[in-house]
This record gives C-alpha cells, structure tokens and sequence, in this order.
C-alpha cells in the first residue's frame, strides 16, 4: 500500500480505498456533482483523442428496473440514482466524415475497434475515480453483454453505437472495505514475463480468496461434475470430484468456474457476440473489401 513505502497522497489513498458499492443510499446526486464527474471523466486518453464514446445517462426509475432485470436481476442497478452506459460510438465519427466528406471505415475495422473498446473503458474508469473523489460509490456491471439488442431498442441506439459496459453510481448506503487482490509481486514482471512456481502461485491464490472456499453440498457436487464432464470429459471429471472429497470443501477456483461463472456455459454463443455487434453497424471482424 502507498502508506507503508511513505509516499502517499489524497489520489493514492483514494485508488487503494477503492470498493464497488453495491448498496446504494435512496438520495439523488446533485446535478452539478455529476456533470462535473463527468466532465473529469471525459478528460481522459483516447487513441488519436478520438472520443469515439458515447455515455448514456440513464435516471428514470423504469429505465433502471427493466435494466436491473435485464442484466440478471442485479437489483442494485435500480437502487443506485444513476446508471451510465458506456458505448463505443462511431456514429458520430462517422457523421463528422460525412460532413466533411472524409473517407470513412472506423466501424469496419478491428483496429479501430480494440482502441475504441480502451478508449470506452478508460473514460469509464476516470468517471469512477472522479465518482469516488466526491463520496460518490459504483460498480460496473458487465452483464450488459447479455442484453446488447434489448439495450439498442429501449434507448434508441443507431448503428455504430455499442454498449460496453454500465456503471451504477450513488451515494453509498454503506463503505464498502476494498476487496483483496493479488499483489505487484505476482502482477507486475520485471524486464521479461516470468513463470512463477506453483507454489507461489497457490500460496498467492489461497491468500487473495482465503475464506471462499464453500461447504460441499450434493447439488453443487453434481453441478461441478457435470461442468467438468462436458469441458474436460468423464476422467477429469471424478478426479475433481475426488479432490473435493479429500479437501473436505469445494475450492475457490472450483467454485469460481465450476458454480458461478460455469466453464460449460461462458464460452457458448461466441458466433452470436459478434452477430450481434455485426448487426449494429460495427462489421470489424470480417475481412475488409475495399469498393475502389
Ligand atoms: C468489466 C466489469 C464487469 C463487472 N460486472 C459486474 C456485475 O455484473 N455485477 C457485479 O455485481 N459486479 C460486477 N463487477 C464488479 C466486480 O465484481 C468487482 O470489481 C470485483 O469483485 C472486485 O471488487 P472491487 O471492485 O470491490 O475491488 C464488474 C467489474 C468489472 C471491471
């Protein structure tokens, strides 16, 4: 932490206190708080200071509640006052060429789109810190991912603008205390990408989710050995099983990509993701074809 190696200030403390909040208190932002979140936000990097983003601010309580049950029920999205969502946008790119009779092909191509998604996250991200700055709590909420055509019709989206992410933003009901992490020592490599040994990187494992191991029960058994099952097949699947059983808990990994993000389950639909971003407007993931 900044503190021990004695330097420290008012951003640093802010960045290593940082939590998602997820209870939100029932008291609206001040108008002027949040335009200026905002406008600090939006100071941030962007490929070529492109801006190539829109951010939809969503107040109204209805908007809010279909949005929390769209992205799985996560009913703090209609607690918090506010919901942003952040979209690639390159309509209004793409306007301003046409205005100005500029040729044109950011949406159609991939380059575009991986600066485009970092410029859109980034902003995001600003936004937080200069929410937290304020007293004001967030969390994001990926789940927008499995409501992308929902999302276009209800807040009129056109072609060319895409939901990346929402962040839900209010005054905390209650502070949240920062989530372990793992440390600089396994996240940052010196020079080259080093390898470290399974020890350390149980031992670093362990010490981030030490407490998440979860009791077995015969449900979340038969679960993880159907995960198992249909990812690595029948063999690997007993063996996970029989660790379990030796182990006396479920594990922290098992319980991570067997129970709640199922390995079965997060890869299907790839062909689908990008249809979808195809059919709004963005086709960078086909070959080019010029027309000249
Ligand atoms: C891209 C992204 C998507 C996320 N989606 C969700 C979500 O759908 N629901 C949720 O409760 N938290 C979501 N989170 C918050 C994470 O769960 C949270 O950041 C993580 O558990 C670490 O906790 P911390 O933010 O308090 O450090 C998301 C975070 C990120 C960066």
């Amino acid at each position: 932490m900044s503190h021990e190696s004695g330097y420290t200030n008012p951003t640093l403390e802010l960045l290593n206190a940082r939590a998602s909040c997820r209870r939100f208190a029932p008291r609206p932002i001040p108008e002027d708080m949040l335009r200026q979140v905002l406008e600090a936000g939006i100071h941030a990097p962007t490929a070529g200071n492109l801006q190539p983003y829109s951010i939809i601010k969503i107040e109204k309580e209805e908007t809010l509640r279909r949005m929390a049950e769209l992205c799985g029920n996560q009913k703090f999205i209609a607690d918090a006052p506010v919901g942003l969502l952040f979209c690639i946008d390159w309509r209004r790119t793409q306007r301003w060429a046409e205005f100005e009779m500029a040729p044109y092909t950011a949406a159609s191509s991939f380059r575009c789109f991986w600066f485009a998604f970092q410029d859109t996250i980034i902003a995001a991200q600003n936004i937080c810190t200069a929410a937290d700055s304020v007293g004001l709590g967030s969390v994001y909420v990926g789940m927008v991912i499995e409501c992308l055509a929902e999302l276009r019709d209800m807040l009129n989206l056109p072609a060319g603008v895409l939901p990346v992410v929402l962040l839900s933003v209010g005054y905390p009901a209650k502070k949240s205390s920062p989530a372990r992490k793992l440390g600089i020592d396994v996240i940052v490599h010196e020079e080259t990408y080093r390898e470290i040994s399974d020890e350390d990187l149980a031992d670093a494992f362990d010490e981030k989710y030490r407490g998440r191991e979860r009791e077995i029960t015969q449900e979340r058994l038969d679960k993880i050995r159907q995960v198992c099952f249909e990812v690595h097949g029948e063999e690997f699947a007993e063996e996970c099983i029989d660790r379990i059983r030796a182990n006396g808990h479920i594990g922290a990994a098992q319980s991570y990509f067997g129970l709640l993000y199922e390995a079965n389950r997060i890869p299907r639909g790839n062909a689908n993701f990008l249809k979808t971003i195809e059919a709004q407007g963005l086709d960078c993931f086909e070959e080019y074809k010029p027309r000249g």
